[in-house]
């Protein structure tokens, strides 16, 4: 099963990509969690995004690219991989087409919502620092120790989440990353869902999208 899970930011993709992966024991490969982790780091890489990122713009293609060509060859993607966050540039779906002889992906799941719900999302996000978990303050608050439950690591807000750079993201989004719903829609795997539903309930479309691939 390869997936690419695709949508602006605070969709959803994140939360969903995790169960997921795990019900069908393949990794979610996070192209924002691994440039996180750089940066946590502090590697040469790290320092380079962090100042990218916190401008809500987006990394280089080149450097994402160089990123997904060394993790896929990586023996857990032996089954297949759900692709969380890229490709975001029509450069980056060409370049992953071509390394994988055009045969990348089985379907797309687009995470279609309104920009009202995302803004009140991605502001109200709060993640472990540690193991990546992710609360929310409408509904789904962390601790009120700011301390995570999973691996007593610190909770915090991303710096990328505050407004001013949320919107700065839609703006990116919807200038570099939506013509990517087209490309896909027209090589027939794109499959939408309504990411504005609860949790469990976005889940089950995905799962039930899902299995009429294996049908
Ligand atoms: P990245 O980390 O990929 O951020 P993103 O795509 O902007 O996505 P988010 O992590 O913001 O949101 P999500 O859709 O995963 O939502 P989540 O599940 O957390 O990228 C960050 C930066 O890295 C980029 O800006 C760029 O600079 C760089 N980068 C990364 N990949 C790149 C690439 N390929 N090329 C170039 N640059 C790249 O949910 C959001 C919140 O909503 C959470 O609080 C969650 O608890 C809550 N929530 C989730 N689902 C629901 C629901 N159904 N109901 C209610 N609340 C919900």
């Amino acid at each position: 099963m390869r997936l690419i899970f695709l949508g602006a930011p605070g969709t959803g993709k994140g939360t969903q990509a995790g169960a997921i992966a795990d019900k069908y024991n393949i990794p979610q490969i996070a192209t924002g969690d691994i440039l996180r982790r750089a940066v946590k780091e502090g590697t040469e890489l790290g320092q380079k995004a962090k100042v990218i990122m916190d401008r809500g713009e987006l990394v280089p293609d080149q450097i994402i690219l160089d990123l997904i060509k060394s993790r896929l060859t990586e023996p857990d993607c032996e089954n297949g991989y759900i692709l969380d966050g890229f490709p975001r540039t029509l450069e980056q779906a060409e370049g992953l087409d071509q390394l994988m002889d055009g045969d990348a992906v089985d379907a797309v799941i687009y995470f279609e919502m309104p920009q009202d719900t995302i803004i009140e999302r991605v502001t109200g996000r709060r993640v472990c620092v540690s193991c990546g978990k992710t609360f929310n303050m409408i509904n789904n608050p962390p601790p009120e120790d700011n301390v995570c439950p999973r691996c007593g690591g610190d909770i915090i807000q991303r710096d990328d989440d505050k407004e001013e750079t949320v919107r700065k993201r839609l703006v990116v989004y919807e200038e570099k990353t939506a013509p990517l719903v087209t490309y896909y829609r027209e090589r027939g795997r794109l499959l939408t869902i309504d990411a504005s539903g609860a949790v469990d309930a976005v889940r089950k479309e995905i799962e039930t999208k899902v299995e009429t691939l294996n049908a």
